[in-house]
């Protein structure tokens, strides 16, 4: 494969509402994030993709559109855009917008339309059924098929105008588009064909493998303990997904040059099938976000049911995407995002060892053979948020789980609420911390959730002042993937397989090498890595400590990284 110029690349990912609020009203806008271009300049990001922004009523934070070509005012406007591009390319950043097509509001006047009535052009561009044989609307059980809503509840609301159900995968204001209905795909192509004119540099897909639905719509099976039936054998990867996305490819990139990035999201993925979505010679996607490795930590019940995540499982998890993907294909790689608690709170330590531990995990994750994303406030370190009540949480994924696990399940109160901190998205959407002045200088206003309250110790103002920040080694490891081919092209083969607490690898290109050996765990950590031919007179290119350990064979301290070539 030849070098692509997003091998060596790194994302940075804008949470718009939670970044930097410029008007004082509490929530992140457009020209936050431009008052903010230098920190993504310094930390040396190539790209950044940006979250929803557009038109929204916010059921879901702007991932619930109600016009795609329309800046949402609480963000902003279209000349604020076109200014936040024109400072990022200034800067050598490209840009990557948020592109949700598998549903839209509810309010968008497609959805308004095709509501409307039984019999209207637009009927087709969403999923109607009407209620189960024999059943009247409404009754108990009446819905079309068995499917749960990924945000509680059955994944279909009755219209009462007309009798029919709509599928909602997400809340009941996110219907699902059709994309069995050629009209559909036609619209949406000719909308990112408006934005790449505009200037824009590609985009994230927000679950873009389930476009395609098996159109008879089965009931799933009902998992013991559960509401409802498990539906992602007929919505994920479903029977056209392969022909969908190379169309959209066709329409809308394939007549451009290769400056764009096109990532899906892609929840159940597995590695054939992420083979097959990036394999160059299919033309469909650069790369796909996959979620095994940050699904390990749950238990049989889902999201909610926490279990431990050994090292093992870890690094086994990662280096089999590694190599399923070594050949053809390209993966992205990820510990955070707007969906997921912050990984020094989940798989390192937001204690004592808070910094070396989001070093260690900084440096296993962009060493590794794919393109790396950084989450707004992981290069800080920024970890989960002590919430003290069910009131503090604004996600509707999280407090409809909380309102259903209560009330229907009947679970207690407070163990629900631990899971929630544990595990509720808004443990990544509390404001980006710049300093220790009021509200973290996120705003002069009211948040619209909570500030960290470790907001003086952890903030960008003291990260950046500070040589051995996380920050610091979050630039030391974009600036080795910028100058090192072995990091952004060299293969990769796992290390020390069976050690229960060091991650470490092999990067090799053209006969030079670098050796990556962190410890995951608080504890000193011994390896033996003399058996590996050709390491004798390594020199340290990074490490997370103060360490220049050479040796080949040693104790690695609690969280310690060190990276070594050859
Ligand atoms: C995935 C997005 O990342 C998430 O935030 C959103 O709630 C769902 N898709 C629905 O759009």
């Amino acid at each position: 494969m030849n070098d692509k110029w997003w091998q060596s690349a790194v994302v940075y990912q804008v949470y718009p509402r939670s970044f930097a609020d410029s008007d004082g009203d509490g929530i992140g806008d457009l020209r936050g994030i431009i008052q903010h271009l230098d920190h993504l300049k310094e930390l040396g990001v190539d790209v950044v993709w940006l979250s929803p922004i557009y038109a929204s009523p916010h059921d879901d934070n702007g991932y619930d559109i109600s016009d795609y070509q329309r800046i949402d005012p609480l963000f902003g406007t279209l000349d604020d855009f076109d200014e936040l591009l024109a400072g990022l390319h200034e800067r050598g950043i490209k840009l990557v917008m948020d592109l949700v097509v598998n549903h839209t509001s509810d309010e968008h006047p497609w959805f308004v339309e095709s509501a409307s009535s039984a019999d209207n052009p637009k009927r087709d561009w969403y999923w109607w059924r009407g209620p189960r044989d024999g059943a009247q609307p409404g009754e108990h059980g009446a819905e079309p098929t068995n499917w749960g809503s990924f945000f509680s509840g059955s994944a279909w609301q009755l219209d009462e105008r007309t009798g029919e159900y709509y599928l909602h995968l997400f809340s009941r204001k996110q219907p699902d588009l059709n994309w069995e209905n050629p009209e559909v795909r036609d619209a949406v192509y000719e909308m990112m064909n408006w934005w790449l004119d505009r200037g824009v540099d590609g985009f994230r897909m927000d679950v873009v493998n389930f476009l395609s639905k098996d159109v008879s719509l089965p009931d799933g099976v009902i998992p013991p303990g559960a509401l409802y039936g498990d539906a992602y054998p007929f919505f994920a990867q479903g029977p056209r997904i392969h022909e969908f996305l190379h169309e959209m490819h066709e329409r809308v990139f394939a007549g451009r040059d290769d400056r764009y990035l096109t990532v899906g999201e892609m929840p159940g993925v597995d590695i054939a099938e992420a083979r097959r979505f990036t394999d160059p010679a299919r033309g469909e996607l650069d790369m796909v976000f996959q979620f095994e490795h940050v699904d390990l930590d749950h238990g049989p019940g889902g999201k909610w049911d926490h279990r431990d995540a050994s090292v093992l499982d870890l690094k086994r998890n990662l280096a089999q995407w590694q190599e399923g993907l070594l050949e053809v294909g390209w993966n992205s790689l990820y510990w955070n995002n707007h969906d997921q608690p912050r990984v020094v709170s989940r798989f390192g330590d937001d204690g004592e060892h808070r910094v070396p531990s989001a070093k260690a995990l900084g440096t296993v994750l962009h060493l590794m053979r794919g393109t790396p994303y950084v989450y707004q406030g992981e290069e800080l370190g920024m970890t989960n948020v002590p919430f003290s009540t069910i009131d503090d949480f604004r996600d509707i994924e999280t407090l409809n789980h909380y309102a259903e696990a209560v009330d229907v399940l009947g679970q207690p109160a407070d163990e629900v609420l631990v899971a929630l901190r544990r595990t509720s998205r808004d443990n990544a959407r509390t404001p980006m911390q710049w300093s220790d002045g009021p509200n973290a200088g996120f705003t002069t206003g009211e948040p619209w959730i909570t500030v960290n309250p470790n907001f003086p110790q952890v903030n960008a103002a003291a990260a950046r002042a500070d040589a051995d920040s996380v920050f610091a080694h979050y630039r030391a490891l974009i600036d080795l993937r910028h100058r090192s081919r072995l990091v952004s092209s060299g293969g990769f083969e796992l290390v020390l397989p069976e050690h229960e607490q060091i991650f470490a690898y092999v990067r090799e290109l053209d006969g030079a090498a670098l050796l990556v050996l962190a410890n995951l765990t608080g504890r000193p950590a011994a390896y033996d890595v003399a058996a590996l031919p050709g390491w004798e007179s390594a020199e340290v290119v990074l490490a997370s400590g103060g360490t220049d350990t050479t040796g080949l064979t040693g104790v690695l301290g609690p969280w310690e990284a060190v990276v070594l070539q050859r």
